[in-house]
């Protein structure tokens, strides 16, 4: 294949790109978008903040830009996400309890049934866990509704939506870790009590080294029976950028169900971790060493 999404097509395998609705009209950056990419997430747009900034309104516009330019030009959508503690809209954020719990719920069966049939796989939980070594889950609003809140989001978005997969995703479970193993012991114990889960997915925001036993913990996720994806990859500029993106693609087919890879954003000047130069195009949207290191590969 001559493009990514083609390339990676050949190998049974998305290749996606996270974008900004207001992003769409820079000719430059969709070009590239329609050209490279066959998944899509949007960056920002159908978060919880975004999609219900007012208790019971709920704002599709600009989702719905994405959702349905994507589908239009043939694509698939990842929905991300329908519950985070982070980018909740100001009235979430105060409430607690079992009135949290029930607009949590009401949130995620409106949200996935809004999109029900048009998204390919959905971030139902974000972000759960913590980063003490320990293996914790993260405090937060959500998580003092009680430690069933993640099974509970999972049930109402089945539910809600029966044809989409429905992903856990985190950042730094990329290796096996504490934090990782934590979200493999919960994936298990979803699947031997029959809690729906299909993926998980792995964000895989680097610095500019992707860990040695990244392939080896996709591949005992995968054992579980899910899907794993790379979800939202971006790996700092430096000498290794091309390495690293090669060693990704080389990780996730090793694995037969790691079924596609995300990066978080087009050019360089798109994303969001400013001045790290992390994504496949330049600012002018030309390829870098990383883009043709990925094709490569693929
Ligand atoms: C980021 C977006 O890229 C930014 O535009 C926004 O200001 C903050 O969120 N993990 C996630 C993504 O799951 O939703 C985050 O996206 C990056 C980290």
């Amino acid at each position: 294949g001559s493009t990514l999404h083609a390339a990676a097509s050949e190998k049974g395998r998305y290749f996606g790109t996270a974008i900004a609705a207001g992003r769409m009209n820079d000719a430059t950056y969709m070009g590239i978008v329609d050209r490279e990419f066959g998944m899509i997430t949007a960056e920002n747009e159908m978060k919880m903040d975004a999609t219900e900034p007012n208790r019971g309104q709920f704002s599709y516009t600009n989702g719905d830009r994405i959702v349905n330019d994507a589908l239009g030009k043939g694509k698939k959508v990842r929905g991300h996400t329908l519950a985070w503690h982070a980018q909740q809209p100001g009235w979430m954020q105060s409430m607690s309890g079992s009135a949290l719990r029930q607009a949590l719920l009401n949130h995620v069966t409106q949200v996935a049934t809004h999109y029900k049939g048009k998204i390919y796989a959905w971030d139902v939980v974000n972000e759960a866990f913590a980063d003490d070594g320990r293996g914790s889950r993260r405090d937060s609003n959500l998580q003092r509704t009680g430690n069933d809140w993640i099974e509970a989001a999972f049930r109402a978005a089945r539910a809600a939506d029966p044809g989409a997969k429905l992903c856990y995703n985190d950042y730094g479970t990329d290796s096996i870790n504490p934090k990782s193993t934590a979200v493999y012991d919960m994936v298990r114990d979803f699947k031997a009590r029959g809690v729906p889960i299909d993926c998980v997915g792995f964000q895989s925001h680097f610095g500019t080294t992707i860990p040695s036993d990244y392939r080896a913990n996709l591949q005992r996720f995968a054992d579980l029976g899910v899907d794993v994806q790379i979800t939202e990859l971006d790996i700092e500029q430096g000498s290794n950028q091309a390495n690293a993106y090669r060693q990704v693609v080389e990780a996730c087919l090793a694995v037969s169900r790691c079924t596609g890879i995300t990066v978080w954003g087009v050019r360089d000047t798109d994303s969001w971790r400013t001045g790290k130069n992390p994504l496949l195009f330049d600012g002018n949207g030309n390829k870098k060493a990383a883009y043709t290191s990925t094709l490569n590969a693929l």
